[in-house]
């Protein structure tokens, strides 16, 4: 049963699925060599396969790039990760009317022009799925990964946000990301540009964050576990 499962992957894995019809085709091919009891537990197998992997499939520098892995559904978005660990799809679900996208798209190309490498590089922006792609800044900071140096990486991010009057308000330990021992600060979407949350821009709500901010020096303080 693993077999067909991979197989059912890999299928997908290989061709752009444009619906889900397509995909309950490819299932009732694969279910009619299997015994009925093990039906349902494979259609809901595959209706979850297929729901994941609607409009995933991006072109990136020339290459198709498919996003497979989910790896959370945060608070205002859905963010996957794609085969290679190389680029993350941030799509943003919530919270639309305050803009959340259009602040962290202006931010991270902000913090990318003025050549600060701790924070994700904008790949591409999809303005109509309210979705972008960035670089992979790997995983949370825990006790196994965390750099020996990673108070003073995270004095210096905090020090080049204050060069630029930047505040993020939002970070929490999660937000603290480590890739090949070196610091990222993700999520820019409730940033503010001298306390401003419209950051100076026209069309971008200057609503303040509903959930409460977090001063960004209490990321001093979190205790990698
Ligand atoms: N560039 C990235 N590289 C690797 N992982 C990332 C990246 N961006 C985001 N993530 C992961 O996805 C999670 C959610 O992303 P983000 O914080 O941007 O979304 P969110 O909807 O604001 O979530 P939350 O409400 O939990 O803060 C992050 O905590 C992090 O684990
Ligand atoms: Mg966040």
């Amino acid at each position: 049963m693993f077999d067909l499962i991979l197989s059912q992957v890999h299928v997908m894995e290989r061709f752009t699925i444009p619906n889900r019809q397509t995909t309950t085709v490819f299932s009732f091919i694969y279910l009619k060599q299997l015994p009925k009891e093990t039906h349902f537990n494979l259609n809901r197998i595959f209706a979850f396969m297929s729901y994941k992997h609607i409009n995933m499939k991006y072109t990136i520098q020339e290459k198709e790039i498919l996003f497979t892995r989910h790896i959370k559904k945060g608070n205002t978005s859905e963010v996957y990760v794609c085969s290679k660990n190389e680029f993350v799809l941030k799509k943003i679900t919530k919270f639309i009317n305050h803009n959340c996208y259009n602040r962290e798209i202006y931010i991270l190309k902000l913090l990318n022009d003025s050549k600060f490498d701790w924070c994700p590089i904008l790949i591409k922006s999809l303005d109509n799925e309210n979705s972008f792609i960035m670089t992979y800044c790997g995983e949370q900071m825990n006790k196994t990964n965390k750099p020996t140096d990673y108070k003073d990486q995270i004095t210096k991010i905090l020090n080049d946000m204050k060069s630029i009057n930047l505040k993020h308000n939002d970070i929490k330990p999660t937000e603290i990301l480590v890739y090949k021992s070196k610091i990222y600060l993700v999520d820019f979407g409730w940033a503010s540009l001298i306390d401003d949350f419209s950051c100076g821009v026209y069309g971008i709500s200057s609503k303040e964050k509903p959930c409460g901010i977090f001063q960004d020096n209490q990321s001093l303080y979190f205790c990698p576990q």
